[in-house]
């Protein structure tokens, strides 16, 4: 398919790269008319775009790898995993972080290799942590005290010495959206260094005979647009690194800042590229390192919204229109909270456009709302789009991190289809569920 500039389409940075304009006027992804997938597959559609994908994970790679050789991209899961997401990713030669048994479960279904899977978690179960080092995973980034000794049991129960992290809480604030700010002293998640909890940890970890710990691990929040934050909290974690040198004889492997890495989702927001977290945190942590004479750690880092984020367009279809004269109208299409309850829940922000109105040029203010049961269900509040008509496809932009993942069945409605597009072709990696999907755990009338 023949393909025109991208230079005529909006959104440069928030679509997938591969997003053009085709001869037919619509909005092609991957080479693909999304009409025509819209078409074949239903709506809602989510649609990855393979090329997109694979140049996040390289360029990952490779801006932190030109900073410091010794480090590693673990794709965050929880953003988004599927089976033909693991098994793309194993291919680029990504590390993984998994933070339940589920997402465990599909890794292994595809072979991903174990040792490049870290495990992470606030409450793992003893099962989980079976599952785990039954697989023979790599790492686990081990949360909290009472992790810790359960780890240990299992591990001595199966005859293993696990590799870990301890999770820190470095106490600095990001500034992001309260439900997705953890490195707060205020959080559930790890360690605390202020109050004395993280040196006990280390030393309770160097006592443990079944456990080794490698290394250190914080996550700040999500998304994070500054890098002020990931310098601070580096500095932090390596003070701390030397004097637990100093007092206990640990020795820092491996250090991981986490993800958080934020994304283009407005046209007059953008985001600092991969290469300005690079040179950050690398700088950051070799100037720390070399402050107190401590050897390079190897660096990991956990991107999930930065890798597939901007990789996905999520189509839907128009339907009602309802104009409230004065105030607001609402054009409703075929998904909404059960396909991506972002804004909803944080009220975010998204970038839409009108697949087979790319070109038009005249615009109305209008809201997009879902179809749930549920007055917050909009999922653009203050779109400028064409006029849209029932038919009408609309695709929403940066659709590929924690929509999907965080869907749910509200009003039982039917999960979306999911497809990879490529050179012009479109693989279908989930199919619609249907409403026997939907009945298919309950047990009625019982046995
Ligand atoms: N590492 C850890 C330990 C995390 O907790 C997270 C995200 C990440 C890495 C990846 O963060 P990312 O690079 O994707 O920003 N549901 C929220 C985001 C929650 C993030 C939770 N942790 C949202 O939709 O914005």
């Amino acid at each position: 398919m023949k393909k025109r500039s991208t230079a005529e389409l909006p959104l440069a940075g928030i679509l997938p790269l591969t997003a053009a304009v085709n001869d037919e006027g619509h909005l092609a992804i991957g080479g693909c008319d999304t009409l025509e997938l819209a078409r074949e597959f239903g709506t809602p559609l989510y649609v990855f775009d393979e090329e997109t994908l694979r140049h996040k994970c390289r360029e990952f790679r490779s801006e932190f790898r030109r900073r410091h050789a010794d480090s590693g991209v673990s794709y965050a899961a929880k953003a988004y995993l599927g089976r033909a997401l693991a098994a793309l990713l194993a291919e680029e030669e990504m590390d993984l972080e998994v933070v339940s048994g589920g997402e465990l479960a599909i890794a292994r279904s595809v072979d991903f290799p174990p040792q490049r899977v870290y495990f992470h978690g606030n409450n793992k179960s003893e099962e989980e942590l079976r599952e785990a080092l039954d697989y023979g995973i790599g790492h686990v980034v081990v949360d909290n005290p009472y992790e810790l000794e359960l780890l240990n049991q299992v591990a001595t129960s199966m005859g293993k010495r696990q590799p870990i992290l301890l999770r820190l809480s470095p106490n600095v604030d990001p500034h992001t959206h309260r439900h997705t700010t953890t490195g707060v002293l205020d959080s559930k998640f790890g360690f605390p260094i202020v109050t004395g909890q993280a040196e006990a940890a280390i030393k309770q970890a160097l006592s443990l005979p079944a456990v080794e710990l490698v290394g250190l691990h914080f996550h700040l929040g999500s998304p994070i647009p500054h890098m002020e934050p990931y310098q601070e909290a580096v500095q932090v974690v390596i003070d701390f690194a030397a004097q637990m040198a100093e007092r206990h004889g640990f020795r820092l492997s491996e250090l991981s800042p986490g993800g958080g890495f934020a994304i283009q989702y407005l046209e007059d927001i953008p985001a600092p590229a991969p290469a300005e977290y690079a040179a950050a945190i690398a700088s950051a942590l070799v100037g720390a390192c070399r402050a107190h004479s401590l050897p390079l750690p190897r660096l990991v880092i956990e991107p999930g919204r930065a890798i597939g984020g901007q990789a996905c367009v999520a189509l839907y279809k128009v339907g009602a229109r309802k104009e409230i004269p004065g105030v607001r109208t609402y054009v409703a299409v075929d998904g909404g909270m059960g396909d991506n309850i972002r804004p909803a829940l944080y009220s975010a922000r998204y970038s839409a456009l009108v697949a087979n109105k790319v070109g038009e040029e005249e615009r109305e203010r209008v809201a997009i709302a879902g179809k749930f049961c549920e007055s917050g269900d909009v999922l653009v509040r203050d779109a400028d789009l064409p006029r849209l008509e029932a038919g009408d496809i609309l695709a929403m932009a940066a659709a590929g991190a924690y929509c999907l993942p965080m869907g749910s069945n509200y009003n039982a409605f039917l999960r979306p289809a999911i497809v990879m597009v490529r050179d012009g072709a479109a693989r279908l990696i989930r199919r619609r569920e249907t409403y026997e999907d939907l009945m298919r755990c309950e047990v009625w009338p019982s046995p």
